[in-house]
């Protein structure tokens, strides 16, 4: 161990230009490396010499492996520098991931379908919550306590006493409509509603349903016809319809509409005229107003205007099923 052979390491480590990252590499092997580096082997040697030696030559060595150390942590900060300034970390000339445009969905396709027909025979279009308590959603409807829908299999309670619920119908925005407007109005709304049941191919705990409403002095049965008759020849051309006998708590009388549809009939949709009691319940005159009222769900609807086998698939957000569907709307 000498004095000049150090300064000349020194010098060459100094010396060394480092400029890629192999440089570095080499330079970091040549004076670090763990068997073969110069200032490792010095370390080696250190243990071999007298405690005075050992002193002053410790120290020097230590500087020197500073000093490389220095040099290795400089590189490091450069390189740095240069790819956070210039963005030189990745391959400019690279393809891009392209971006895959999206589409509408089926069922928004429907929903502003149905949206259009009703604006242009003077309906308002309106939204409603989802979270509904029991008044609106059942009892205002004259749904009694002890009506099935109101049991838990049926419902999705978010809390008991006072009810707080996930709508079952949107048949609920006519209670919340009427109670802050003075009729005539014409109202129609579309949006999701939740029932507790199993999942199948015709089946969901979710769906959405579109709910029509219209108030006014002498709106009998036949205007309700007349409307109902308008939504399916704009949605299906000429098809056989038909009005069937049924029953809703909110509706006297109520009917079921039916369509013809390859051999068969299909239900599509619940009608009838608002039950005066309804009326009472948010405090409209039924002596001087009547009204019809309709519901329908679209995924059944979409179902039967694209010839689709399973409701489920509406939800699979599979890009391939979706793309099938252009709209103008
Ligand atoms: N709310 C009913 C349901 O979910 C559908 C319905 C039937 C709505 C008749 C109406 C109506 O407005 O008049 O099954």
């Amino acid at each position: 161990m000498d004095q000049k052979k150090i300064e000349k390491i020194k010098k060459d480590l100094q010396c060394f230009h480092i400029k890629t990252s192999n440089d570095l590499e080499t330079f970091r092997i040549k004076f670090l490396g763990k068997k073969k580096g110069i200032i490792t082997i010095l370390f080696k040697k250190l243990k071999k010499i007298s405690i005075q030696k050992r002193k002053i030559y410790g120290k020097i060595i230590n500087e020197l492996k500073k000093e490389a150390k220095n040099k290795i942590n400089i590189f490091h900060s450069k390189k740095n520098e240069i790819s956070n300034e210039k963005g030189l970390q990745f391959d400019p000339t690279i393809p891009g991931t392209s971006i895959e445009i999206g589409s509408i969905h089926p069922l928004s396709i429907l929903k502003n379908r149905i949206i259009d027909l009703f604006i242009k025979i003077g309906f308002t279009y309106v939204d409603g919550p989802e979270i509904e308590d029991d008044w609106h959603n059942f009892t205002a409807l004259n749904i009694p306590i002890f009506h099935p829908s109101r049991e838990m299999q049926d419902t999705f309670f978010l809390c008991k006493n006072p009810d707080v619920l996930l709508r079952t119908h949107t048949s609920s925005v006519q209670i919340r409509y009427m109670k802050k407007h003075s009729p005539p109005f014409r109202v129609l709304s579309i949006g999701k509603v939740y029932r507790n049941e199993t999942i199948s191919s015709r089946s969901n705990f979710m769906f959405h349903q579109a709910e029509g409403f219209y108030i006014d002095k002498k709106v009998s049965f036949s205007d309700l016809k007349q409307t109902i008759h308008y939504l399916i020849t704009s949605l299906f051309g000429e098809v056989k319809m038909r009005f069937r006998p049924s029953y809703f708590p909110f509706t006297e009388p109520s009917a079921e509409i039916d369509i013809y549809c390859n051999n068969e009939w299909l239900e599509i949709m619940g009608c009838g005229m608002i039950d005066p009691q309804v009326l009472k319940n948010v405090n409209i005159d039924s002596e001087i107003y009547s009204g019809f009222a309709f519901g329908l769900g679209i995924e059944r609807l979409a179902l039967i205007i694209y010839k689709i086998k399973d409701i489920r698939i509406y939800f699979d957000n599979d890009i391939r099923f979706l793309k099938q569907f252009k709209s103008e709307f």
